[in-house]
């Protein structure tokens, strides 16, 4: 079944969705997106994600395409067009196109930016079956450029980490940089030792989750102890527990980094919990 998508003030048969050869998020990766989860057709801790896409739009001094109330009205149209319960709604927005190419940025008084949305069905997205068994990371050098704080779409790098995972036999890589890990290609990563949660804390080096900043709250509300600081590959082998999170994976259990089993080599219970308080607030609180 065709999906009907949002490309610049049109709802269209993906089929039918275009955007220019000349658009700098084609030519020049000069573009920044949102994840959102859907779980049941309501949308998953939208204001955050709309918050962090302001923030990539100033740092970037680009200009923003609608209001708060209209992008959500625009997500809300996807999820009833495409009659979508359980997946994630993907937002684009580019710095537009001035029908040529050339690195110095077009007038933003006459150019506009492009703006494209599309929806994607995972039913049954909370109850992935990775959830139970959990997840092998390996290590990887992080060579992104110096703002991962900027939801931007360059994700060559990270695209090909996971590609390097694969190939390893793993599920995903987690980077490492000055012998510290930032983060996973796609998500924020996380140790555990008894009751304490180790992240890395934020910064220009990596994404300030929106996913992080919940479950870290929820984590802190359940009496756990959070330390924001990075940590090495090495003690995280040595870690009871680790997890992953992110807009798409909610809380995911990591059980092996580098072929080092974490623990008996099954989701811990602080993830497994966490996961669990992380979907059933969620849940209540999505719009
Ligand atoms: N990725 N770090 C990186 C590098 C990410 O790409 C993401 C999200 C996260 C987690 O952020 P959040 O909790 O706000 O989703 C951290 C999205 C899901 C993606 O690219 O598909």
């Amino acid at each position: 079944m065709s999906r009907t998508v949002y490309v610049n003030g049109d709802y269209l048969p993906e089929t039918e969705a275009k955007v220019s050869i000349f658009d700098r998020g084609f030519l020049m990766a000069d573009a920044v997106y949102e994840v959102t989860s859907v779980l049941d057709g309501r949308l998953i801790d939208f204001p955050g994600h709309l918050a962090r896409l302001e923030r990539s739009l100033s740092e970037l001094d680009m200009k923003k395409p609608a209001a708060f109330d209209e992008l959500l009205e625009i997500h809300r149209e996807l999820v009833r067009r495409n009659d979508l319960g359980d997946g994630m709604i993907y937002l684009q927005i580019t710095r537009g196109s001035d029908g040529d190419r050339d690195f110095v940025f077009p007038d933003p008084e006459t150019t506009e930016p492009t703006l494209v949305l599309f929806t994607q069905s995972k039913p049954g997205l909370a109850d992935h079956p990775a959830a139970k068994r959990g997840i092998k990371v390996i290590g990887i050098e992080d060579i992104r450029w110096g703002r991962r704080d900027i939801k931007t779409v360059q994700l060559l790098y990270p695209s090909m980490g996971k590609m390097i995972a694969k190939r390893a036999g793993a599920d995903d890589a987690w980077m490492v940089e000055d012998g510290f890990v930032t983060e996973g290609t796609s998500n924020n990563a996380y140790i555990v030792r008894g009751n304490t949660i180790v992240t890395r804390q934020l910064s220009t080096d990596i994404l300030h989750g929106i996913t992080r900043a919940a479950v870290l709250r929820m984590a802190r509300e359940a009496q756990m102890q959070v330390e924001e600081r990075p940590f090495t590959l090495e003690e995280a082998r040595a870690a009871d527990e680790a997890f992953v999170t992110s807009a798409s994976a909610f809380v995911m259990p990591v059980v092996e980094i580098d072929g080092v089993a974490l623990g008996d080599g099954t989701p811990g219970p602080v993830a497994t919990r966490l996961r669990e308080i992380y979907i059933e607030e969620s849940r209540k609180a999505a719009i």
